[in-house]
């Protein structure tokens, strides 16, 4: 599904590269982990895999072909459509219901959500395990209810891949848990997952651990 080769990326004024001269290929259905010490690259990694940046060089294919090369039009669409993005901070809008977040995506400011819109999002709050939170605000869910909603709001346009930057990396043990157990169902479900994250348990029940060290996968 996702293919990496050669890529390198080096943030203006520094030393060395953030990634080294990477390859990695990800299969469909596949969760991968990404693990290593702090600056070793992991969310640059992420980010030029998930289309949020460009790498230096280096060439990233989703199903055959080349994202990096290709328009910033076509990479607004990987972003919007097919691949969702989650992160630590869950950049929740703290005035906004948990439905409104999830359907955020889908709003302009201007033309109400659609039945059939407003449904997949009560839908995908139910698979998230948030079924009567509909109507809470961030500020009224705990650390593990917003991170779900996060996720739900990054799948809300069917995307088959997800990236995700330490999605457990701000809650504690218990509830970092719980949102594995949601990614591993997710995953179950045929969505091909890439987290990156410090916890080497959490890691270590993902298919297969990618480990980086100094911008290299080693
Ligand atoms: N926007 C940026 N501009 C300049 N340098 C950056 C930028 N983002 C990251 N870096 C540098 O690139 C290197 C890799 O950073 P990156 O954020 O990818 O590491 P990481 O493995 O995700 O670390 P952490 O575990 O702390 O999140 C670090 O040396 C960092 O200082
Ligand atoms: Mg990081």
């Amino acid at each position: 599904m996702l293919r990496a080769q050669n890529v390198v990326k080096c943030y203006a004024g520094a030393e060395r590269p953030a990634v080294d001269h990477v390859d990695l290929q990800v299969g469909a259905g596949e969760f991968v982990s990404i693990v290593g010490r702090s600056g070793s690259g992991k969310s640059t990694l992420l980010h030029i895999l998930s289309s949020l940046i460009r790498p230096d060089s280096g060439s990233v294919f989703f199903r055959g072909r080349d994202i990096c090369s290709a328009p910033e039009s076509l990479r607004n669409r990987l972003r919007h459509r097919d691949f969702a993005v989650v992160f630590q901070q869950r950049h929740l809008l703290p005035y906004l219901s948990a439905l409104e977040n999830v359907l955020l995506p889908f709003m302009d400011g201007f033309t109400p959500v659609g039945a059939e819109r407003l449904e997949t999002g009560r839908g995908l709050l139910r698979r998230v395990g948030l079924e009567g939170k509909e109507a809470s605000r961030p500020g009224e869910l705990s650390g593990g209810e917003q991170q779900r909603v996060a996720i739900a709001r990054a799948l809300i346009r069917g995307a088959r891949a997800l990236f995700a930057d330490e999605p457990t990396g701000s809650l504690d043990y218990a509830t970092g848990e719980s949102v594995m157990e949601l990614l591993g169902g997710l995953n179950a479900e045929g969505l091909t997952i890439i987290m990156v994250t410090h916890n080497e348990e959490f890691a270590g029940r993902t298919g297969r651990v990618l480990r980086m060290s100094d911008g290299r996968i080693i």
